[in-house]
């Protein structure tokens, strides 16, 4: 079924485009990240990867989408049908409906907390309370609990519905009433927010305030500060380059799905840079200036670099942030509002981008109306999003933000230039990219789009896969010695030592393991396996979706 939909103004696309990208990762996971690699090393690697994989693939993606959707394809299996023929390349179409579904199954649960966090803060909930008094919050939330696997609570999961709710009920009234509204209304208050939040941060005073240790700027300038030293780690450089994927929702398709409703004579790349740097405002200026310098004006540097270990930013955003805010009296609530509101409006508009592909597919293959392909895309979420609520993070969540959130995006990116730039052609590419363009992409974009990327993410999987277990140096240098590295082992990690659960079998080695550690663990083995079957049974499932839709297609002669 063709659409009409389109979107309603170029400002409103932008902004749906922004809200897309602009989500958790901008604001909890770059400054984690940033510290926990370096600060300012981490800065380098990832304006490199910016430029080098992130730039080309949003023009890629955003032409793949346009040209797609002059087909009437607006989602995975059918934009990468139009550019390459053959079977391969509508299942490799479909792992973007997959990373959808599996990406917003966990990413929705977080945003049911910041919801929850949101409205506690604005009744002053957090006002009396200290660390312990927080967590004992998010454990009422979610029902967890360390070292058990199963974590159920009534209210966290009655609340987990209403969100899901909520995204559903926007998504029924379409691209231009929903979606855009949401992003015309959600993106200038995020930005509203966390300017507030930014600039209450940098007035914090250790001469005025008792309770600071240093100044906010002592943290700002950790991560602004260009430095050298770690440029020659490989692990900072793939922790840049999986931020640059994430945070720009690049390697999923929800970009293509946006830009598949795009007029023919649309400009793409002025849009999609536009796109590209409002992200990265939002993350670097606005998301750099909040989590840490308040952090490490409050707790000291060597503190925060405890708490970000995790690379997430979750426990400092979470737990930490409500008790740092009660140093400012009786802004404290406002804050808490404004930083758990700003983090539900990053996440609810992208959230949004994730289910429009899946629900774009249901009613373009099997004539589905609107309203039914959202209520269609909540019901498909439940199998994934249940496990995800009633058990602990460490099983489905952390799994999944692996295998979705991190691997298929280089996964998925790398195909997507084959097909661009080889199969459907660079030339061709080229010239479809430039049709209606506002910006002339300089030409060494062209051997940038052809080569330089696909190598780049071929290296990244590669590392991704390999990745050893102690340094990379001895290995690298054994390899290109040609003397060989015998000693590899996988990391924990790795994909290898993923698949292995050496992960867990490391911790398992520890002979003075409690028992109820030792058994958590044991069972996270089991509940992991579980998982992975799942996955691979929601990738099936949207296979046999595909299958079953082109055979009606050449019935019908469309295909
Ligand atoms: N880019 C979003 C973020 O930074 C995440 C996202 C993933 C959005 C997938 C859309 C699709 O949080």
């Amino acid at each position: 079924m063709a659409t009409k939909e389109r979107w309603a103004s170029r400002v409103g696309l932008v902004l749906a485009m922004a809200g897309n990208a602009v989500g958790l990762g901008n604001f909890l996971r770059f400054p984690a990240q940033a510290a926990k690699n370096g600060g300012g090393a981490f800065l380098i690697p990832y304006i490199v990867a910016l430029l080098l994989l992130g730039l080309p693939l949003m023009w890629v993606e955003w032409t793949m989408g346009r040209y797609g959707g002059q087909q009437g394809h607006h989602s995975g299996p059918g934009i990468f049908q139009s550019m390459g023929r053959g079977r391969f390349w509508k299942y490799a179409g479909t792992l973007s409906l997959w990373s959808c579904l599996v990406i917003a199954s966990y990413y929705l649960y977080i945003e049911t907390w910041c919801l929850a966090y949101a409205g506690y803060s604005a009744m002053g909930g957090f006002l009396d309370k200290d660390l312990a008094g927080v967590a004992h919050f998010f454990e009422r939330l979610t029902g967890e609990r360390s070292n058990q696997i199963v974590a159920v609570s009534p209210w966290g999961m009655g609340l987990f519905a209403l969100c899901i709710s909520l995204n559903v009920y926007i998504l029924s009234r379409g691209l231009a009433k929903g979606i855009e509204l949401v992003a015309k209304v959600g993106m200038p208050l995020l930005i509203l927010f966390a300017a507030i939040l930014a600039i209450r941060g940098l007035l914090i005073d250790p001469a005025t305030d008792p309770n600071a240790k240093e100044s906010p700027f002592v943290g700002l300038n950790y991560v602004w500060e260009p430095k050298f030293d770690s440029l020659t780690n490989p692990s900072v450089w793939l922790a840049a380059a999986g931020q640059i994927f994430f945070t720009l929702s690049i390697g999923m398709g929800s970009i293509h799905c946006y830009a598949s409703y795009l007029r023919e004579k649309d400009d793409v790349t002025l849009t999609g840079a536009t796109t590209a740097w409002t992200n990265e405002f939002c993350e670097v200026v606005l998301g750099g200036t909040i989590l840490i310098p308040i952090a490490v004006a409050y707790l000291g540097m060597t503190e925060v670099q405890q708490l970000t270990q995790g690379g997430s930013g979750f426990g400092l955003g979470f737990f930490v942030f409500p008790t740092l805010f009660n140093n400012w009296g009786a802004f404290a609530p406002v804050a808490g509002f404004l930083w758990f509101g700003l983090l539900f409006f990053a996440a609810i508009t992208s959230s949004l981008a994730m289910a429009q592909p899946i629900m774009a597919f249901l009613q373009q293959e099997y004539g589905v109306s609107r309203e039914r392909s959202a209520v269609q895309f909540g019901l498909l979420l439940l199998p994934l999003s249940l496990p995800v609520a009633m058990l602990h993070s460490n099983t489905f969540n952390d799994e999944m933000d692996y295998w979705a959130g991190t691997v298929m995006l280089v996964v998925f990116a790398l195909l997507e230039t084959i097909l661009f730039a080889w199969v459907f052609g660079m030339d061709k590419g080229w010239q479809e990219m430039m049709h209606g363009a506002e910006l002339a992409v300089p030409q060494i974009f062209r051997f940038i789009i052809k080569f330089v990327t696909p190598v780049l993410l071929l290296v990244i999987l590669s590392a991704y896969i390999f990745k050893p277990k102690q340094d990379w140096e001895p290995y690298l240098t054994g390899i290109f010695s040609g003397t060989g590295s015998a000693a590899w082992e996988p990391a924990g990690d790795g994909l290898i030592g993923k698949l292995l659960h050496r992960d867990i079998q490391a911790t398992l080695d520890d002979p003075n393991l409690p028992v109820e550690r030792r058994q958590f663990q044991e069972r996270l083995m089991l509940v992991r396996n579980v998982d992975r079957l799942a996955l691979v049974g929601v990738f099936v499932f949207f296979a046999v979706l595909v299958h079953r839709a082109w055979v009606r297609r050449r019935a019908e002669g469309r295909a």
